[in-house]
């Protein structure tokens, strides 16, 4: 998100990004991390263009990898939330599958596909499927939901999504009559997922946590925040000079 200044239009400020929390397991390691996917403005109304780089997924770098990647914590068997991971699996000569990790079975998340047992396995009933997410055993009679995904022969994958951006929307308010101006960043925040904020100077630069409080007016010193399926309002100190902030989640033991 730009920063806006003072006297623009609110609305001029809105822009989509894309929340994940990723894992994957590369020899035999778990590994976690927070992705932060900045979307482009989608083609239909309900989609998004999500775009991911290869070199933050070791696993994705070798045929026959996979990740799970969502924006949600999961329990054992199904995600803390309404959305369910995305697993991307990497096949021979360069061709990449996105698919929806709900079994169609009985909806529990199915684990990355794994090149030892030669599927992804669903948890619950052991419903097994194919890399490209054909269903090839077990009660699920469906194949997995597919997603458009598209690999620039480099470096980076896109994928359209439905109904997963999350807009953020920012203006700059006072925290008292004629004193200092903070940004307020308002989005919509999912329960069981914390917030955090970042900032950039430029694109190039590495993201950094940023303080920001609840009210307009209080001290500047929260690091995170849990959503409540609502929307939110944080207040951070506008940097001088040019600047992107964005929000990012807080990753959950899953
Ligand atoms: S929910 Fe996946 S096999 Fe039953």
């Amino acid at each position: 998100m730009r920063l806006p200044r003072p006297g623009e239009p609110r609305r001029q400020f809105v822009k989509r990004f894309l929340l994940l929390a990723a894992y994957s397991r590369v020899l035999t390691a778990d590994w976690n991390g927070t992705l932060l996917a900045e979307i482009k403005p989608p083609k239909r109304p309900t989609f998004g263009m999500m775009r991911l780089r290869l070199s933050d997924f070791p696993a994705l770098q070798n045929d026959f990898g996979s990740v799970r990647i969502g924006t949600s914590a999961l329990t054992a068997n199904n995600p803390l939330g309404l959305l369910y991971p995305i697993l991307i699996n990497r096949a021979t000569q360069g061709q990449f599958y996105a698919l929806l990790s709900e079994c169609t079975h009985a909806g529990c998340a199915v684990r990355p596909y794994s090149k030892e047992s030669g599927a992804c396995v669903c948890p619950c009933h052991g419903s097994r499927y194919a890399i490209d997410g054909r269903r090839t055993a077990g009660p699920a009679f469906f194949p997995l939901l597919q997603y458009p995904i598209q690999f620039d022969g480099i470096n980076t994958l896109s994928i359209e999504l439905p109904d997963l951006p999350h807009e953020i929307e920012g203006s700059l308010v006072r925290t008292l009559p004629g004193a200092e101006f903070r940004l307020q960043l308002r989005f919509l925040a999912f329960a069981h997922l914390e917030y955090e904020v970042v900032f950039r100077a430029s694109k190039t630069d590495d993201w950094r946590n940023v303080q920001f409080s609840l009210t307009p007016e209080a001290p500047l010193n929260r690091s995170f925040v849990s959503g409540a399926d609502d929307y939110l309002n944080l207040y951070v100190e506008p940097a001088a000079g040019l600047g992107f902030f964005a929000v990012t989640i807080r990753i959950l033991p899953v």
